[in-house]
């Protein structure tokens, strides 16, 4: 379905793997298998992550706009802009970031470990503001695309999550493409795919992905943002956007897009009891790291689903990790006893 875009791969050849969660299958009673597929695992660049699938379909169009800095936002530690800084860095950019105070997290070192200290490291130019959480296009963002021009240089701004991008649904339709063949390959089909929701294109472009088998409605978003209503409607957007770029010749509806809303409380980037119980039983369990703000979320929503007999029992499911491990960092004094 991606053959017409070009892509530049800043990801590791090859699928990423999907590994059986055995142990953690067994600790929730055995009446379903896990498995996770490991896009935490996708890269080189700096811890690697969700964002890179994105960004080797956006690639080739910041490379054909003469553009010499990449300008990105998010929050204090935001996966995302780490990526956006990594980009930058590999392809010989400069990059300016615009990093919101989203979280209302207190931790001493919260703004200076984690993935802001990576996005330093990397040269980035990295400036905290005050402003609060929104998935949406900011001013904050467009001022520093001007403040860019301003100096003389060649900004390319890429959205939050770099989910309200033309082509930012792009990377999770391949995600589809690579789960089908390793099904093949694996001899199995999952019956559900479970995946943190924040921006909405990593979800939009696996709804699109699956539709081609019928499997849209599979995928379960667990929301972490907060705002499932503004999310709903950008997942929907990128979704139907992105199915009408890569010419998929059939309708996203409404229906195609299920996101379980019930475990972002208490906010963005803050862990409930739940979110912490359920990262220390995939650490304790299977050595899998999760982190609060995402994947600390997801994990915590399938915990929940499986253990309220939500799937069928024979059920396979794929639990989608997308990285965000280093913001674990700036919540040293939550888990300093594990
Ligand atoms: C680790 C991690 N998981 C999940 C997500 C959610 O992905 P998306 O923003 O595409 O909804 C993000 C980014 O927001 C992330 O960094």
């Amino acid at each position: 379905m991606l053959e017409k875009f070009p892509r530049y791969p800043l990801t590791f050849d090859g699928p990423t793997p999907i590994e059986k969660l055995g142990r953690l299958s067994a600790y929730l009673g055995g009446k379903v298998d896990i498995y996770a597929k490991r896009d935490d695992c996708n890269s080189g660049l700096a811890l690697g992550g969700n964002k890179l699938r994105k960004l080797e379909y956006i690639v080739p169009d910041i490379l054909a706009s003469g553009a010499d800095t990449l300008v990105s936002i998010g929050g204090v530690q935001s996966n995302h802009t780490r990526m956006v800084a990594a980009t930058a860095a590999k392809l010989g950019l400069k990059c300016r970031l615009v990093q919101e105070s989203w979280v209302p997290h207190e931790d001493a070192v919260y703004d200076r470990v984690g993935n802001i200290l990576l996005t330093r490291l990397m040269g980035a130019d990295s400036r905290i503001v005050e402003d609060g959480f929104d998935i949406g296009i900011r001013r904050s963002w467009e001022e520093a695309m001007q403040s860019v021009r301003d100096e003389g240089g060649i900004p390319y701004g890429i959205p939050a999550g770099a989910s309200v991008h033309k082509l930012g649904g792009l990377g999770y339709v391949g995600f589809a493409e690579e789960v089908r063949a390793q099904e093949v390959a694996l001899g199995l089909h999952f019956d559900h795919i479970i995946v943190c929701v924040v921006t909405g294109s990593t979800q939009a472009g696996m709804v699109v992905g699956f539709k081609a088998d019928g499997r849209a409605h599979r995928v379960i978003g667990i929301d972490g943002s907060g705002t499932p209503e503004q999310l709903r409607s950008q997942v929907t957007q990128i979704a139907r956007n992105t199915a009408a770029l890569i010419g998929l010749g059939q309708e996203i509806a409404e229906s195609d897009i299920v996101i379980n809303p019930d475990y972002a409380y208490p906010a963005y980037g803050i862990p409930s009891r739940e979110t912490s119980e359920a990262m220390r039983i995939t650490a304790r369990t299977e050595a899998m790291i999760t982190d609060p703000v995402y994947e600390g979320k997801s994990m915590q929503g399938m915990i929940d689903l499986i253990r309220k007999d939500f799937f069928p029992a024979g059920s396979k499911l794929l639990y989608a990790h997308l990285g965000g491990a280093p913001a674990l960092n700036g919540y040293a004094y939550t888990y300093r006893n594990g």
